[in-house]
């Protein structure tokens, strides 16, 4: 129904334009829209008008201190983090732009101890906090939304969403850290298989999450200056 009423919306807009009555592509989709079996052009798809205000956004000032702020937190108090939490966090996430809105992509939620500990075995890179994680989350790209030479967009997609929840859960107060799951794709399948992951699913990311104590101890964590990745061309 989405592609019905962006497909309706993209003949209007040409028709505004131009005389589209002899463009075979608007004749193709306008015979497709009125095929008998089509379903009512009622979807949530088209185009719409914004008009730009910049006082619906945060300064950059704000942007900064809010970036600057997160840390990748390896350390947790034993405060349990809610479900509706994570809800939230995903349910801002999902705004994070994909390839053509594919939206490729999930995130499982795990908050059982003992689950919790179990996949972190297949993780290589929480020796010290591990046990401390109060929720897990794994990110997966869904591998049938991507075409054989898409395959990286998976990753870049899925990379994308995983910032997104990072930031999502920084600004609810909650830490995380994300932890890599590089691993063989036989150790991958494996942690699939005891994580309830779909096996058309590709792993993207682990990200730790727990409350923060009132005082805990980070990576300093320098960045290179900004110079030595921007290359200016003018
Ligand atoms: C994809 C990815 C995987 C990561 N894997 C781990 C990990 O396995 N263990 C860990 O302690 N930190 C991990 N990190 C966290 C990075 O070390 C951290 O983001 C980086 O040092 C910058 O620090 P900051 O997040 O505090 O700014 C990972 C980060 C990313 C983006």
């Amino acid at each position: 129904e989405n592609i019905n009423s962006a497909l309706s919306d993209y003949v209007s807009y040409h028709n505004r334009f131009n005389d589209s009555s002899e463009n075979p592509l608007i004749i193709e989709i306008k015979k497709y829209l009125h095929d008998e079996n089509r379903k009512p052009i009622n979807g949530n798809g088209g185009i719409e008008t914004i008009v730009d205000n910049v006082d619906n956004i945060i300064s950059f000032e704000q942007y900064n201190k809010f970036i600057s702020s997160r840390r990748s937190v390896r350390s947790f108090s034993k405060k349990q983090v809610l479900e509706s939490d994570i809800r939230n966090v995903v349910n801002l996430s999902i705004k994070t732009p994909s390839v053509c809105n594919r939206q490729g992509w999930g995130v499982y939620a795990y908050f059982r101890r003992e689950e919790i500990d179990n996949l972190l075995k297949y993780q290589n890179g929480n020796a010290g906090f591990g046990e401390e994680v109060n929720c897990l989350l794994v990110v997966v790209g869904k591998s049938k939304a991507f075409s054989r030479f898409e395959y990286n967009q998976l990753y870049i997609d899925g990379g994308m969403f995983s910032m997104s929840i990072v930031n999502s859960l920084h600004a609810l107060g909650l830490g995380s850290c994300p932890l890599n799951l590089c691993m063989p794709y036989s150790r991958e399948v494996k942690l699939k298989k005891l994580a309830n992951i779909k096996t058309d699913e590709r792993l993207v990311m682990m990200i730790a999450v727990g409350h923060k104590k009132n005082e805990y101890i980070v990576a300093k964590s320098p960045r290179m200056n900004a110079e030595s990745v921007l290359t200016i061309n003018n």
